[in-house]
């Protein structure tokens, strides 16, 4: 089977993704899959490349915008091309944290509940004032932290908001909730061990946290049984409400003993240092199987 690892792409984690895409090059089964690397640098790449290489399946290894939220998978549905996770509305409904925290907030699931802004002329301080400071400022659509910060008064509030309007057309500010960074990693349906996150430099799981050797510390957690069964109802009922497909990540916060979903990520990263491996090795699973469990189930 000829597959298509697609990766790079023109989104902020491009970085990210060329990583993702070389780490899964690196580990696919040269015995099962003819391997062909396909580096997005623009958007009309994607077709030419597919079309011009005849994969069988596309390996998605892209990240944020055009490529986790919904268009590639748009445009691979309409070549006819099968490919690798959730399908168009799942990853469009995941990349908006604002709608898709809705309709987990609507199924009962707690997450940060906030202030979305669509742009500046939504500005305002005192509603800020009320949620209670430090906040945490964030893209509505953004990823790999990028762009997120923590604000801890009026004064910084401003320069944050601008920048992080910058870089979408919504931000939410939300109360930054102190306890444990927690992330469920979910293939088919099952729930892998949870992996539990300490920080090395900062506050909260940055993006040098998330991608520098060394940035965190990230090993599975023994949470207390009735935690642990809240953190995988949570992660269960996001990835299906939501529509997920294969696999996907959900990002969690653990505040006296009730799991917040912060996002679920519908192609978490796969890099050498990321996660979802993390997880699945601590569940035997090694990379490579990894891949050929995300590659079949995404075929069947
Ligand atoms: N957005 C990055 C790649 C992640 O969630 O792992
Ligand atoms: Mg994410």
């Amino acid at each position: 089977m000829k597959i298509g690892v697609i990766m790079g792409g023109i989104s902020s984690e491009r970085e990210v993704s060329l990583h993702t895409g070389q780490e899964m090059i690196h580990h696919l089964d040269r015995s099962r899959y003819e391997v062909v690397p396909i580096v997005i640098d623009q958007r009309a790449d994607l077709i030419t490349q597919v079309l011009q290489t005849g994969i069988d399946l596309g390996l998605l290894a892209l990240h944020g915008q055009y490529g986790e939220d919904g268009t590639v998978q748009g445009a691979l549905d309409t070549m006819g091309i099968p490919y690798t996770g959730s399908g168009i509305l799942a990853s469009s409904l995941c990349m908006n944290k604002e709608l898709s925290k809705m309709l987990l907030k609507a199924a009962g699931v707690h997450t940060p509940t906030g202030l979305c802004w669509h742009g500046m002329n939504d500005y305002n301080p005192q509603a800020v004032e009320q949620l209670g400071y430090p906040v945490i400022v964030k893209p509505n659509t953004g990823g790999s932290s990028i762009g997120i910060q923590l604000v801890h008064s009026e004064k910084e509030l401003l320069a944050a908001a601008q920048e992080a309007c910058g870089l979408d057309q919504a931000i939410l500010i939300e109360p930054y909730l102190q306890g444990t960074e927690i992330t469920c990693s979910i293939i088919d349906g099952e729930v892998l061990p949870i992996i539990g996150i300490r920080s090395a430099h900062s506050e909260w799981f940055d993006y040098r946290a998330k991608y520098e050797v060394g940035g965190a510390e990230e090993k599975v957690i023994q949470l207390p049984p009735l935690v642990e069964q809240r953190v995988r109802e949570a992660a269960l009922t996001s990835y299906r409400l939501l529509q997920c497909k294969v696999y996907a990540r959900v990002d969690m916060i653990v505040c006296e003993d009730i799991p917040y979903v912060l996002e679920v990520n519908t192609l978490p990263g796969m890099t050498a240092n990321s996660l979802l491996p993390k997880s699945a090795a601590a569940a035997g699973i090694s990379f490579s199987h990894l891949l050929d469990r995300i590659i079949d189930s995404s075929l069947h």
